[in-house]
């Protein structure tokens, strides 16, 4: 592939953790360090794409003239600004460890530690990748990744159908040194066709060229595909 293969295409990243209020000083998160994720963003600007990365809270930095960069603390804030982008992006990329519950109400104050034990009440948040997959148009490619720690296919897949994702990256908390905060990654790539590709350990700078490698493969099929149609 050219590093020039996506010039001036426009591609929505998501990358990091988000985190859920329970009071003024305490959160719900997960172990996301956004390495993949600003990885990703990195290849995309090497490969002349114009680059909006979604943020949550990590302590990454990048800065290129053709990235956006929009910081974003919970999984609401993620939505919105994804929502803001999703009718002018060529493609997504859900690289972000979304909490899929928040709690139901965030405490004004700080909560006081007075009973032995103490109930959160948590409600769904708001899949972004699955509200993408609805409105998405035929020239649009999602992409998404599946975390997975058992029966990981099956599971990928089932989040692939789910939510209409063109390609899904797998990757199981199964395999030493890959996924949540490393240097690395292990990756098994998954074609809406279920075409599988897997791939070695690997730092997350090559992960992300092998990712961008599919997805530019996949973007050359579709233009392919829509010249024979018109
Ligand atoms: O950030 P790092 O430390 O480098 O780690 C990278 C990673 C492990 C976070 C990354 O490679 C990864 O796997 N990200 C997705 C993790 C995850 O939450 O997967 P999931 O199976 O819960 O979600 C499936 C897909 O839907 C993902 O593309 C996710 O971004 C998306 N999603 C999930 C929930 C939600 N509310 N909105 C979403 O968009």
């Amino acid at each position: 592939m050219t590093t020039t293969s996506l010039l001036n295409r426009r591609i929505l990243i998501t990358a990091g953790p988000t985190r859920e209020a329970i009071d003024p000083v305490r959160y719900i998160s997960n172990h996301s360090s956004g390495k993949m994720g600003y990885a990703l963003a990195q290849e995309f600007l090497n490969r002349g794409a114009f680059v909006v990365l979604v943020s949550g809270p990590v302590c990454l930095q990048l800065q290129h003239e053709q990235l956006t960069v929009v910081q974003v603390q919970s999984a609401n804030d993620m939505y919105m600004a994804c929502c803001h982008y999703f009718e002018t992006i060529d493609m997504a990329v859900f690289a972000a460890a979304v909490a899929d519950y928040r709690p139901a109400e965030a405490a004004q104050q700080k909560i006081k530690k007075n009973d032995d034990s103490f109930i959160i009440k948590m409600v769904k948040n708001v899949d972004i990748a699955f509200k993408f997959g609805q409105i998405k148009q035929p020239h649009q490619i999602s992409v998404g990744f599946a975390l997975e720690t058992n029966d990981e296919e099956k599971h990928a897949i089932s989040k692939l159908k789910k939510k209409n994702f063109d390609m899904v990256v797998l990757n199981s908390m199964n395999d030493s040194q890959a996924g949540f905060g490393y240097d690395t990654n292990k990756i098994t790539i998954i074609q809406s066709d279920r075409s599988t590709a897997e791939f070695p350990l690997k730092s997350k700078q090559e992960v992300a060229k092998d990712i961008a490698d599919a997805a530019v493969k996949l973007m050359i099929a579709r233009k392919e595909a829509s010249v024979v149609i018109h």
